[in-house]
């Protein structure tokens, strides 16, 4: 199913024509549909029905409140990096004891914080990690749930920067060490390993590295209950890659499938850590063409958008797909622009030489599949305003997070008093 589709030769969300949105926000802004979001969720959790297992969003891909109330009340729990993040999970409504707290480099405060709430779990990444929490903890007079996050060392076949299974990287502590990781762990006052967790890394395409990684834990898991460790959970960490392109992401049965092979006869409940694939392809970036600039060896379709909007072109190289709101006559001949922002850098730059059909000033084109790691990445750069996020409900829409003004923005900074007179 696509939340994002032409009617009547007008790119709609849901039952709403964009370029209505356009008119009440104006442009650039992000688009979200709460039923593709509810698709998504239920897609994950109906594929694990039959398992003991539990669906912990990764706040971190789409953090907006109302994105995170969507999936609250489908009883969606959380993964969070930050005393931030767990702060808006809490918010959204998602209750403590489904909040995982992930991250290589928690503070004490983030770890008070999060055993004050009553956290589920906290992944921890490191002997000095488990030390501070074991201190933090004692001084509360509480436990600490904790998993390990395991490095496998496993190659998740992904872009390097979101790849992050492999012993070079600086997650999780070594697999070959971690056995006596969670025995000196057990010995800390305040800290009971229960789960163990890994995650190798974001956009995966392919079940093997998933099911190389998966194995690994599940050797894990007998030798430490040999070593008399009570483990009951499994953190299997981030979700499917998604279709940006022409990418072909497992099937969730499948994933279900596979996962049920690994770890169904191990007595643990199981933890996923979805993002890209629950809010990805639930959210547009829709921006307005500023000029068409005629070159000698080049032509460019600037936009009103750019690299602080949506940072994964010139961060990761990633493809988008880009489509004009009205739509086009499939008789158009389509010719190869480059796609480009208005920030002063040349890595603003969206799309090369795509294959664009006729576009002027003023018309209105969608960034698909950028409800993941878009707005989250956002900046204001160059003193762009973030761009606001709506969600779409049906023939309803509400602005999630209106665009601040530039005197709103100026009036959050201070000029010291020396420099007033
Ligand atoms: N769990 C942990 C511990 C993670 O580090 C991540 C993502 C996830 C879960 C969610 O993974 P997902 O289901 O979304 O693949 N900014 C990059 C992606 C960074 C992912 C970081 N970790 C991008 O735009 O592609």
């Amino acid at each position: 199913m696509s939340a994002f589709a032409y009617r009547n030769g007008v790119l709609h969300a849901e039952s709403v024509p964009l370029p209505a949105i356009a008119a009440a926000v104006g442009t650039p802004f992000y688009c979200y549909s709460t039923a593709a979001l509810e698709a998504h969720y239920s897609a994950y959790a109906g594929a694990f029905a039959g398992q003991d297992a539990g669906v912990c969003y990764a706040v971190k891909a789409n953090s907006n409140l109302a994105v995170i109330r969507t999936f609250a009340r489908l009883g969606a729990g959380a993964d969070v990096v930050s005393g931030g993040e767990m702060q808006r999970a809490l918010a959204g409504g998602i209750p403590a004891d489904r909040i995982v707290f992930s991250g290589v480099g928690k503070t004490r405060e983030e770890m008070r914080a999060a055993l004050q709430a009553g956290i589920h779990q906290i992944n921890v990444e490191s002997i000095p990690e488990v030390e501070a929490l074991s201190e933090v903890a004692s001084s509360l007079g509480v436990v600490a749930p904790i998993a390990f996050r395991v490095n496998p060392d496993v190659d998740a076949k992904t872009h390097a920067k979101i790849a992050t299974g492999k012993k070079e990287n600086k997650f999780g502590i070594d697999y070959d060490h971690a056995r006596e990781v969670y025995a000196q762990a057990a010995k800390l006052p305040g800290i009971k390993p229960v789960a163990i967790a890994v995650h190798i890394g974001s956009q995966l395409t392919d079940l093997a590295p998933f099911r190389a990684a998966y194995e690994r834990v599940a050797a894990l898991l007998h030798v430490l209950r040999e070593d008399g460790h009570d483990i009951q959970r499994l953190d299997l960490g981030g979700g499917l890659g998604i279709t940006y392109k022409n990418e072909t992401p497992p099937d969730l049965a499948d994933y279900a499938a596979m996962v049920r092979s690994i770890t169904g006869n191990l007595g643990c409940r199981i933890t996923l850590e979805p993002g890209r694939s629950l809010v990805g392809n639930a959210g547009i970036l829709v921006s307005s063409v500023i000029f068409v600039k005629p070159g000698l060896h080049r032509r460019f379709v600037i936009v009103d958008a750019a690299m602080n909007d949506l940072i994964r072109p010139a961060l990761y190289e990633a493809y988008h797909g880009i489509v004009p709101v009205t739509e086009p006559d499939p008789a158009a001949l389509k010719e190869p622009f480059d796609v480009v922002g208005p920030v002063c850098e040349s890595g603003d730059t969206f799309a090369l030489q795509r294959l664009l059909p006729p576009l002027g000033a003023d018309d209105l084109v969608a960034f698909l599949s950028a409800g993941a790691y878009g707005a989250v990445m956002s900046s204001t750069y160059n003193t762009r305003p973030l761009i606001p996020e709506v969600l779409v409900n049906g023939s309803d829409f509400a602005v999630i997070r209106p665009r601040p003004t530039v005197e709103e923005m100026l009036a959050a900074e201070r000029v010291p008093d020396w420099l007033k007179a």
